[in-house]
């Protein structure tokens, strides 16, 4: 099943915050008004020219993702990156899954041809050329490049288009599907009473308090895939005895998406401050080992699902935002990483009724009643990936 509706590529040099609000655009067309989007879109954050090593999480992806759109400019084109993406998908997919954003650059179809006006300076990695049967869908996303406002009407309009294509639907049914949902949504909060100038003023509230985080980016996924994969058992250290803070074991067993069989062969990465709140001392190989600090590791489960770190007790934030907390990133075999609810102590700062409504419970609860044995708390979270895809 695909993992991702569309994997943007593009030139990370410039095309970075066009890429980003289109994204949080097309995202959101079709969804529920609970939903927080219809849409999974994948764009990688990182620069593969600075870290080739990423190239394999980058394939997954692209594996599972069933459109790509292409962010053509002269520096995609010329991006040896951007052209191993679309080489990519030429091997593995039809042509006509790909859709085209025009960000800088010329393009013009012959229909003689049959092929875009090929030159020097056309904005397209060259392994394009002769592979359409007929012109694929592309949009002028020009005016945006230098930044663009995901409430911007003009550009809502042509987030659309890439949407309708995606969804297999004209865009004028969407755009009316997309009124639909608004509506309801405020009929939900107002009540039957509602005008249609407060349906309109609601609509444009949602769109201005909606989320366009992409949390998976935010928190590092993947980090995960920085294992040393041949070294990885079901247990791992993250902070020895000379670490100063409470011992902490986190265990649990991961269960498959039926929800009672182990799952084998998961990366479970965990990472979190130290006992002051801070994520410290992180080493300067990768961004995410300065970011996530030194107290972080990966187990893999076995065939009883099992993962175990033995660590201390992280501290809150020093300037206290959210309940102390362990990161947890996975991987399944054969899929892209993902992050699950953070591990936070029941009872504790922070853990209170709104944050319990709050919680996605991604891979079920993350909200943990510690135990002491032998003067070690034991934090007991198992993971249930059946509950991870949703949302
Ligand atoms: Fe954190």
């Amino acid at each position: 099943m695909p993992l991702y509706d569309a994997f943007i590529s593009s030139s990370h040099a410039k095309d970075k915050p066009i890429a980003g609000a289109l994204q949080s655009v097309v995202q959101k067309f079709g969804k529920s008004w609970y939903k927080r989007r219809a849409l999974r879109v994948f764009r990688d954050d990182t620069s593969l020219s600075a870290m080739p090593e990423l190239w394999p999480s980058i394939e997954t992806a692209l594996s599972k993702s069933r459109f790509l759109i292409l962010f053509a400019s002269p520096e995609a084109a010329a991006s040896p990156w951007v052209t191993k993406e679309v080489e990519y998908w030429l091997e593995n997919r039809d042509p006509s899954t790909l859709l085209i954003g025009l960000t800088a650059g010329d393009l013009s179809w012959n229909s003689k041809t049959g092929d875009f006006k090929w030159s020097p300076r056309t904005p397209l990695p060259k392994a394009l050329k002769g592979r359409f049967a007929s012109e694929p869908k592309w949009v002028d996303l020009r005016p945006y490049r230098d930044g663009a406002d995901p409430r911007d009407t003009h550009f809502i309009q042509l987030g659309a288009d890439f949407a309708a294509a995606i969804h297999g639907m004209p865009k004028e049914d969407l755009l009316s599907q997309e009124v639909k949902q608004q509506r309801r949504a405020l009929t939900l909060a107002m009540g039957a009473a509602a005008s249609l100038l407060v349906l309109l003023g609601a609509a444009v509230l949602l769109y201005l308090t909606a989320d366009y985080s992409d949390n998976c980016r935010w928190k590092g996924c993947v980090a995960a895939l920085e294992a040393n994969e041949a070294a990885l058992t079901p247990s791992a250290v993250l902070a020895g005895p000379d670490k100063p803070g409470e011992r902490l074991v986190l265990t649990g067993v991961v269960y498959a998406s039926d929800g009672v069989t182990p799952a084998s062969d998961v990366i479970v990465y965990a990472y979190h401050t130290n006992a002051e709140g801070r994520y410290a001392d992180g080493a300067p190989d990768t961004v995410w080992s300065r970011r996530h600090g030194a107290l972080r590791g990966w187990t893999r489960t076995g065939p009883d699902g099992v993962y175990r770190f033995d660590t201390i007790k992280p501290g809150v934030y020093p300037n206290p935002s959210s309940p102390a907390h362990i990161h947890i990133n996975l991987v399944e075999p054969g899929h892209a990483p993902v992050y699950i609810d953070s591990v936070v102590f029941d009872g504790e700062f922070g853990v209170d009724n709104a944050f319990r409504e709050r919680a996605e419970n991604r891979g079920g609860s993350g909200i943990v009643r510690l135990k002491r044995e032998d003067g070690v708390w034991i934090a007991r979270r198992d993971i249930y990936l059946g509950l991870i895809m949703d949302g």
